[in-house]
C-alpha cells in the first residue's frame, strides 16, 4: 500500500505516546517515528540501554523497543526539529484536571495541548496533519484550529503556505495490557472533516488493524466518545462496588452476582470485578470533565448523574479503611499493617489516583505503621506519594514475607498475580496474633488463609 506519510512526530513520551508509537513503529517499518518530550529524564529513560529501565512498564513493550529503537523509532527532546520534519503530528500530552481558575477541580487543563498547538504552528513546514491523541473535552479541535490559524496568519514571519488538517484519534488502551490493546484494538476511532487526512491516518492503522474495526465520525463525536467510553467503564465499577456492600450484609457473594449478570450478553462479563474503587490517571479526570461540560451546557441533572459514579468510588475507599479499623478492635494506632500492592491495577508501575494510596493515607491518619510491598512500584516513587511528614509511618520492603513480618494485618490492594498464591502457613507464623488478612480484590485463596489460622475479610462477601 502506497503511504504518503513518511515522518511522524509524537509530542509526549508518556504512558500513551511511548507505547503507541512503539507499536506503530513495529508495524510501519517505512515510517520514521520521532517521540519527543520536554522531560529530559523521561527521554533518557526511553533511550536507556537497559530495557528494564524504560519509564513505562508494560508487558511486551521492551521487546518491541529493543527491535525498533534507533531503527525507525527515536526518542528525543528535539521538539522543534521533529515538528519540522513531520507530515503527521500526534499530540499525546497530559490533560490533567485544572488546579486553579475557572473550572478548577473539574475542567481539563489544556495548557499543554495549547503549547503543543503553538509549537506546531511555529515550526511545521508545508501541509501537516495534526492528530489529537490525548483525551480532550469535546470541541477542543476548534481551539487547536484557531490557534494554528491565528498563529500562522498573525505572525508575518510565518510561511503562509503552512496548512493543517486536524483529526481526533483517541486512545483506548488500558495500562498493563497496553501492547495487546494496541496490537488488537476493539476499534480505531478517527474523527475529522478532511477526508484525505482521515485516509492517511487510516492507512497507517491498516498495516495491522482490519478495516471493519476502523470507525470514522465527525470531530465532536470522536472527542466525546472517548469521554463517554471512560464514563461508562467507570460506571460499571461503581455499580458493582455498590453491590459489594450489599452482598456483605446479605450473605450474597459479589463474584456470583458478576457471574450471573455477566452471562446476559446485554450486560457482558468484562469489567465487573469489585475492588477498592477505580484509580488511574483518567477515569476520575474524564468524568470530572464530563460533569463540567454538562454543567456548562446547563444539563445539571446529567452532571449529577455522572458525579454519583465518582461519589461511590470515594465511598468505597473510605468504607474499606473503616472496616479495617473496626475489625482491628476499633483502633489501629501503632499497629503494623502490611500493604500488598500500591499500583492502581496489576501489571503496571503506575500509582496515579491509586485507591491503594487513598486507603494508605486513611490508615496512616488512624496511626497505623504501614509495611509496604509492590512488585513494580519503587520506594522512591512512594516517597513522592505518601507525604514526608508521614515517613515514620511507613516503610518499604522488597518481599511479601519481609513486609508481613510482625504485622497485625495484611491488606491486599492490587491484584498482582504473586498475591494469588501466597504461602499463608508461612505468613501466619511471622505475624502477630490475631492476624488478619483483608482482601479488597477477591484474589487470595481464602480457605487456605483461614485454615492457616488467619482471620479473613473479603470484599463483597459476608466472611
Ligand atoms: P503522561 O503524563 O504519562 O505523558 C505526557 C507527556 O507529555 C509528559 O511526559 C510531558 O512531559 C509531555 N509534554 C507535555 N507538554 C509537552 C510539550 N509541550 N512538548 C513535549 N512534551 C510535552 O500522560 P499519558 O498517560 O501518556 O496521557 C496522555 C493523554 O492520553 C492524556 O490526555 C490521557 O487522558 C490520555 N490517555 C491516557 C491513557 C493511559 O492509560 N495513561 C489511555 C488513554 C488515553
Ligand atoms: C482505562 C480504560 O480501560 C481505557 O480504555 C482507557 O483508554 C484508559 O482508562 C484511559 O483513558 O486512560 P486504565 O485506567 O489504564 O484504562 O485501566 P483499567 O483497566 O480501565 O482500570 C481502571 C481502574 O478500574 C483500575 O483501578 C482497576 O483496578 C479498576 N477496575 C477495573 C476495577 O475495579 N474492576 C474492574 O472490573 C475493572
Amino acid at each position: 500500500m502506497e503511504l504518503k506519510i513518511k515522518n511522524v512526530c509524537c509530542i509526549g513520551a508518556g504512558f500513551v505516546g511511548g507505547p503507541t508509537m512503539a507499536v506503530m513503529s513495529k508495524f510501519c517499518k517505512e515510517i520514521i517515528f520521532n517521540v519527543v518530550d520536554i522531560n529530559q529524564k523521561r527521554i533518557d529513560a526511553w533511550n536507556n540501554e537497559d530495557l528494564d529501565k524504560l519509564p513505562v512498564y508494560e508487558p511486551g513493550l521492551k521487546e518491541i523497543v529493543s527491535k525498533t529503537r534507533n531503527e525507525n523509532l527515536f526518542f528525543s527532546t528535539n521538539v522543534k526539529e521533529s515538528i519540522k520534519n513531520a507530515d503527521m503530528i500526534f499530540i499525546s500530552v497530559n490533560t490533567p484536571t485544572k488546579k486553579s481558575g475557572l473550572g478548577a477541580g473539574k475542567a481539563s487543563d489544556l495548557k499543554w495541548v495549547e503549547n503543543c498547538a503553538r509549537e506546531v504552528a511555529l515550526y511545521a513546514i508545508g501541509h501537516t496533519i495534526v492528530v489529537e491523541k490525548s483525551t480532550l473535552p469535546v470541541k477542543t479541535a476548534e481551539t487547536i484550529k484557531r490557534i494554528l490559524h491565528y498563529e500562522t496568519t498573525a505572525n508575518k514571519n510565518f510561511d503562509n503556505k503552512k496548512t493543517f488538517a486536524i483529526l481526533s484519534n483517541p486512545e483506548f488502551l488500558s495500562e498493563g495490557t497496553a501492547i495487546n490493546d494496541l496490537e488488537n484494538p476493539d476499534r480505531i476511532l478517527i474523527g475529522g472533516e478532511d477526508e484525505d487526512a482521515m485516509n492517511e491516518l487510516e492507512k497507517i492503522y491498516l498495516n495491522w488493524v482490519k478495516k471493519e474495526k476502523i470507525i470514522r465520525t465527525n470531530l465532536w463525536s470522536s472527542e466525546l466518545s472517548k469521554l463517554i467510553a471512560n464514563a461508562f467503564l467507570a460506571q460499571r465499577i461503581s455499580s458493582i462496588n455498590s453491590v459489594s456492600a450489599l452482598c456483605e450484609v446479605t450473605g450474597a457473594d459479589v463474584n456470583d452476582i458478576s457471574l450471573a449478570i455477566g452471562f446476559d450478553k446485554r450486560i457482558g462479563k468484562l469489567f465487573l470485578n469489585s475492588g477498592p474503587g477505580f484509580g488511574g490517571s483518567c477515569f476520575k479526570k474524564d468524568i470530572l470533565n464530563l460533569v463540567y461540560i454538562c454543567d456548562h451546557y446547563g444539563l445539571h441533572t446529567v452532571s449529577r448523574y455522572w458525579n454519583e459514579v465518582l461519589r461511590i468510588n470515594v465511598w468505597q475507599q473510605k468504607r474499606i479503611s473503616s472496616i479495617i479499623v473496626e475489625k482491628l478492635f476499633g483502633t489501629i494506632s501503632d499497629k503494623k499493617i502490611t500493604i500488598l500492592g500500591l499500583a492502581f491495577k496489576a501489571n503496571t508501575n503506575d500509582t496515579r489516583e491509586s485507591p491503594a494510596i487513598k486507603i494508605c493515607e486513611d490508615l496512616i491518619e488512624e496511626g497505623a505503621i504501614l509495611k509496604i510491598y509492590d512488585p513494580k512500584v519503587k520506594e522512591s516513587q512512594i516517597k513522592k506519594l505518601l507525604p514526608e511528614k508521614n515517613q515514620v509511618n511507613w516503610s518499604y520492603y522488597s518481599s511479601v514475607l519481609e513486609a508481613a513480618y510482625d504485622s497485625h494485618a495484611i491488606v491486599v490492594l492490587t491484584e498482582w498475580g504473586d498475591f494469588k498464591d501466597l504461602n499463608w502457613t508461612e505468613i501466619k507464623k511471622i505475624m502477630k496474633n490475631p492476624s488478619w488478612v483483608f482482601d479488597t480484590r477477591n484474589i487470595i485463596d481464602v480457605q487456605k488463609a483461614k485454615s492457616s489460622g488467619l482471620q479473613t475479610w473479603v470484599l463483597g462477601q459476608s466472611t
